[in-house]
């Protein structure tokens, strides 16, 4: 029992990375470049990669903005896609594990917009 409690703290514990930056009053520009930044502590993964998501509209959208993305440096400027990003609201920035794990999301910040 107790190693069981031990095994679920270090669960929570994994992946401590937090988005500080675009926060909910944030607005992107569609051309960029764009910021954004995070904190992180010594156990997290040492890179991730950066997803612009939206839930809010359908369909949903997920893409990569940045991969290969070292987190100790604490924020990272990106570039937007030719033809910038889709003005909106309800952006959502994800620290995924690597373009092919979008899921496996390390952090989330909160919900911004892009004009
Ligand atoms: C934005 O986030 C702050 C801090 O978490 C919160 O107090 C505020 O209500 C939020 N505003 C909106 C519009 O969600
Ligand atoms: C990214 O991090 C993982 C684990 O944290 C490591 O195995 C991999 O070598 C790193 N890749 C790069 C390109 O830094």
């Amino acid at each position: 029992m107790r190693s069981f409690a031990v095994a679920l703290v270090l669960a929570a514990s994994a992946s401590a990375y937090t988005v500080t930056y675009p926060t909910n009053d944030t607005i992107w520009t569609a051309n960029g470049p764009n910021t954004v930044s995070w904190i992180m502590v010594n156990t997290d993964p040492q890179n991730f990669t950066i997803v612009l998501s939206n839930q809010n509209h359908y369909p949903p959208t997920q893409q990569v903005l940045a991969g290969f993305v070292t987190g100790n440096q604490g924020s990272a400027t990106v570039n937007s896609p030719s033809g910038g990003l889709t003005p909106g609201n309800g952006y959502q920035v994800n620290l995924v594990k690597d373009a092919y794990h979008m899921d496996t999301i390390l952090a989330q910040s909160n919900q911004f917009t892009i004009n």
